[in-house]
């Protein structure tokens, strides 16, 4: 299996089916305008520049946890990144992890780590209370991020922190990457390009049955909506322009849960959450996401047939099959082919950890890229705006925005 391919998930590892994918023939005919599209997509990704032979991004860890598991193969295998050194508050999770991915270093905390061997990018896979401190602190110290999500928990301290990236002339992205899928492309350039007609609304879902491991899922500053509502959010911000305003309803199923690290545990954050967005000019979208969820189709990512993001405009409908972090394909009807019909299966090599593999070659090329804090911040926005709303039971106005369209029309 390769291994840049795989995820782990409740503790169970994923194949993304990469090499089933390549074996399978390609089922079902591409919609003719569908190749073009494509090829315009390879075409740019092939001018982007590339990474200068010999160069390295020195990168360190923080977070040896779940996650880590994921990004240490992704970035010891990248040929641009250097890593430096490892770090975790349970420090006998980063030596662990220092081991097993032949890391130098090892440090219990960030200060330590930070005052260790240098290094350029840090990399933080804590759980999502410790992103907005230790992203702070690297930052003060002059270190380019790259953060899991949400970048911090409070609007006013991401603001911050975009504003201490931008004062030490360092660089701060935050995941998701679904922005830099192949579907992402191929809808976005289908929107822009009219083949739906005028988009009007879109649905995006994401849920499973909750992580076992770690409480702070849970906790206050957990909850669905930051650890799985966030890849749709992204998405379909993505895809149909900054949200103006919010109306949410969140709800806690379970009054304990059991967890690996601390047993059994009174749930804080949300488990069940809905989410209307207003993107302005009469387009609404809807974000549903839960701890609560069955997940009906077992299959790898790049089999799976149910849908997770629905788009629909007068002249046509599009559906991502696959998660919107490990799509499939995007399935099409126009009023030319009313049966809807599989387009744009291509695999994405660097796939959701491809993140901080995709920083460093960022900084070593020099470009903007297509992942920006300031969508990132506006995210964070949109997810506190429904929980405003769920306290207040009134809409929410948004004010954060970010430079959209991400994938310019050509
Ligand atoms: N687990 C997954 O499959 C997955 C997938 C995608 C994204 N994520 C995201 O990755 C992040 C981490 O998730 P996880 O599942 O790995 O969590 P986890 O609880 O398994 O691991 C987090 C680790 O961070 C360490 N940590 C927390 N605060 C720290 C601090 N201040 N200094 C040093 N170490 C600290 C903890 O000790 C723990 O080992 C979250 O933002 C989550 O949403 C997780």
């Amino acid at each position: 299996m390769d291994e840049s391919l795989s995820i782990e998930r409740g503790g169970e590892r994923i194949d993304l089916g990469r090499r089933r994918f390549l074996n399978s023939a390609v089922t079902g005919a591409a919609l003719a305008w569908a190749p073009a599209m494509m090829a315009a997509a390879q075409e740019q990704a092939a001018a982007a520049p590339d990474v200068p032979a010999g160069k390295k991004i020195k990168v360190g860890l923080i977070g040896c946890g779940s996650v880590s598991g994921s990004y240490l193969p992704n970035l010891r295998d990248t040929p641009w990144v250097e890593l430096v050194s490892v770090c975790d508050r349970i420090p006998d999770r980063a030596r662990r992890r220092a081991a097993e991915f032949n890391v130098p270093h090892a440090f219990p905390d960030v200060d330590a780590m930070l005052a260790g061997p240098p290094f350029d990018l840090l990399v933080n896979t804590t759980s999502m209370p410790s992103h907005y401190p230790v992203n702070k602190r690297a930052l003060q110290a002059k270190r380019h991020v790259w953060s899991e999500k949400p970048m911090a928990l409070d609007v006013a301290e991401a603001r911050e922190l975009l504003a201490l990236a931008a004062a030490n002339g360092v660089r701060l992205w935050a995941a998701p990457t679904c922005v830099l899928s192949p579907q992402f492309r191929f809808m976005a350039d289908a929107i822009a390009a009219g083949k739906l007609g005028r988009v009007t609304a879109a649905h995006g879902t994401y849920g499973h049955n909750g992580p076992s491991w770690s409480a702070w899922f849970y906790e206050k500053g957990g909850g669905s909506l930051y650890d799985l509502g966030v890849y749709n959010v992204t998405t379909l911000s993505g895809l149909l322009g900054p949200v103006r305003a919010v109306v949410g309803m969140t709800a806690v199923l379970n009054k304990t849960r059991k967890v690996d690290d601390k047993g059994e545990i009174a749930v804080e954050a949300d488990e069940n959450t809905m989410l209307i967005m207003d993107h302005g000019n009469g387009v609404l979208s809807h974000v549903q996401t839960g701890f609560g969820y069955f997940d009906g189709e077992t299959a790898p990512a790049r089999e799976r047939k149910l849908y997770t993001i629905d788009l629909v405009g007068t002249e046509g409908a599009m559906h991502l099959q696959g998660w919107d972090w490990g799509p499939a394909a995007v399935d099409v009807a126009t009023p030319q082919r009313t049966t809807l019909t599989p387009a744009c299966r291509e695999p994405w090599p660097d796939g959701w950890q491809g993140g901080a593999r995709y920083a460093a070659r960022c900084l070593l090329t020099g470009e903007r890229g297509l992942i920006t804090p300031e969508h990132g911040l506006h995210v964070l926005d949109v997810m506190n705006a429904c929980h405003e709303s769920q306290r207040t039971g009134r809409r929410v106005a948004v004010e954060t925005t970010f430079d959209w369209p991400i994938i310019k029309p050509k």
